[in-house]
């Protein structure tokens, strides 16, 4: 067996380069300086941008904005030490808790009040592989590790500068969206944590569930898509959607229709690390075709980041999302446009204006009753403002995903159709159970929704936790929602001659009403009806007038 003897030379041919390393090393340790722009890169994760400050070995973020657009503050703090990076920053996430007091209004000119935020942590390890880049691990807390690059960029990537939006003109009616548009988008169960097979999966579950002969048409890809641009300034796809024309190929061959995302912002709300993806700002013009190209049939355009690129008056809001009605009217093909900017400044006001055909009204909804409840009833005020082809966005269905139970699902669904609202499921579509196809595929209760004649509906009535709204249906007919609000089962009622039907001639009409969750008629006698309604429960009926005269008079 040889052994390894000790010999002066050798050893020194051997250690000289480790020791040159090592030296090296530390030199170049000792030289980064971190103070400058760095972006934070996950792969098919979107980017994060930090303008950060060094002094000696601590490192800060320096908290001027920038256009990280995403959820909650961007601050970080640690220390760069020995090559090691250690950086924590902490920001809000949406509280599980509940929520402010039901009926809350939206308010005038600012996006409404979220519920209050929970704080999280992230921490970021990094080791520093030259003066420009850090390879890092980053931690969220509750979530798996990622990992990602800091990489040096210049102030002019981290701080875009802002392009004055165009003059304010009214944007031509598109002609589309005459009903309330509905779909599937994959914000809600997925965040930005699906791909390509998820979504062509979903577009085939949308027809063998059912859900498209429903009427469900409209298969959206929100937020997690895109990556970056290519040498020519085109928005491309990222590894999880390689080919997005290929995507919409398919969902078109299953006799569907393919939505997709942007921001009129540098980028979206929030990768996995509370960065964003790629967003239209500076590009709309070139986005819109090339979404066109693709074959996409709906743009969700969602403010996000646009904040750091344009200020926060009611003329640059509209400004921005004009711009991109503009640009897609331009391209020639039909694309439903909708706005998503949490209802500031009154967007049912002129969201129309801006070329939307539908417009979001609050804030995110979450699949909890508080959320729900909250955001549902606070759009009768608003209701007026649908018209055929403009709609109030309250959100996209939260049914199915469980952190609701039936009877609230049922609420949901009521209220949604009874305010002519967009109906964009939100759930696994490959693994709904009866009860979720029976709430989301109720023919009756879309059938109020998609009302070719969309009278706002109206609160008819309203002790404590008991509501009744109503709505006038085309064909002299009307809806009516008793809805209980509250923790225990209520007795809830209304008086038939409340209705106020067109009795032509002959001055009264029989009654006919039918229970639309239950599937049965219901009698019509007496002055009023009387339902027991569950626990943040519904009975919704359509009522209309019997063929033949007589019998109960109005
Ligand atoms: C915003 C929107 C959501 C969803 C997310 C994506 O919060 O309101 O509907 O699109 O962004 O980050």
């Amino acid at each position: 067996m040889r052994t390894l003897r000790f010999h002066p030379r050798r050893w020194t041919i051997v250690l000289t380069p480790v020791l040159l390393m090592l030296v090296g090393a530390l030199i170049l340790f000792a030289q980064i300086d971190m103070t400058g722009y760095w972006a934070f890169r996950v792969k098919d994760g979107g980017v994060n941008y930090f303008q950060l400050q060094q002094t000696g070995e601590n490192v800060t973020s320096v908290s001027t904005g920038g256009r990280g657009g995403g959820r909650g503050g961007r601050g970080l703090t640690g220390t760069l030490r020995g090559g090691k990076l250690h950086l924590v920053s902490t920001f809000n996430m949406p509280a599980q808790g509940p929520a402010p007091a039901a009926g809350q209004a939206p308010g005038a000119g600012q996006a409404p009040a979220r519920p209050p935020a929970q704080a999280r942590e992230t921490v970021y390890d990094g080791v520093v592989e030259n003066a420009n880049r850090i390879a890092v691990t980053v931690q969220t807390s509750g979530r798996e590790p990622l990992r990602g690059t800091l990489e040096r960029v210049t102030r002019e990537e981290t701080f875009p500068a802002r392009i004055p939006p165009p003059d304010l003109r009214d944007v031509p009616d598109n002609g589309l969206a005459r009903t309330p548009p509905m779909g599937w988008n994959s914000w809600n169960k997925f965040q930005d944590v699906f791909d390509d097979a998820t979504v062509r999966q979903m577009a085939d579950a949308m027809v063998s569930s059912g859900m498209s002969k429903a009427g469900y048409t409209y298969i959206v890809v929100d937020e997690g898509w895109s990556s970056g641009r290519d040498a020519n300034g085109n928005i491309v796809g990222n590894g999880k959607f390689p080919d997005m024309k290929a995507l919409a190929n398919y969902v078109h061959s299953k006799g569907l229709k393919i939505g997709i995302y942007s921001s009129p912002g540098p980028q979206s709300c929030s990768g996995r690390m509370g960065g964003g993806y790629q967003g239209s700002f500076g590009h709309e013009e070139q986005d819109a075709r090339t979404f066109g190209k693709w074959g996409y049939d709906y743009l969700k355009y969602d403010w996000c980041s646009a904040g750091s690129v344009y200020s926060s008056t009611r003329e640059d809001n509209q400004g921005a999302y004009q711009k991109m009605g503009e640009a897609l009217l331009k391209t020639g093909r039909p694309i439903v446009y909708s706005l998503c900017q949490y209802g500031m400044h009154d967007v049912w006001k002129w969201g129309a204006k801006a070329g939307g055909n539908l417009w979001r009204t609050t804030d995110d909804i979450a699949d909890r009753w508080d959320s729900m409840e909250r955001i549902g009833f606070a759009q009768i005020d608003i209701a007026g403002y649908n018209q055929p082809g403009h709609w109030n966005d309250p959100d996209m269905l939260e049914v199915g995903n469980g952190g609701m139970t039936a009877d609230e699902y049922r609420t949901h669904m009521s209220l949604w159709c009874l305010l002519s609202a967009p109906l964009m499921a939100g759930n696994d579509l490959r693994t709904m159970a009866e009860e979720t196809k029976s709430i989301l595929m109720n023919p009756d209760v879309i059938a109020i929704d998609q009302d070719r004649d969309p009278k706002p509906v109206q609160r008819l009535s309203q002790a404590g936790k008991s509501e009744v709204l109503v709505r006038p249906l085309s064909g002299n007919a009307f809806a009516v929602g008793l809805f209980n609000r509250g923790d225990k089962p209520a007795e809830i009622s209304f008086r038939w001659d409340a209705l106020k039907f067109d009795t032509g001639l002959y001055g009264f009409r029989r009654l006919q009403a039918q229970d639309l969750w239950k599937h049965e008629p219901v009698q019509v006698s007496g002055d009023t009806y009387t339902a027991t309604v569950p626990s943040h429960g519904v009975v919704l009926l359509r009522v209309s007038i019997a063929s033949g005269r007589g019998g109960f008079g109005l």
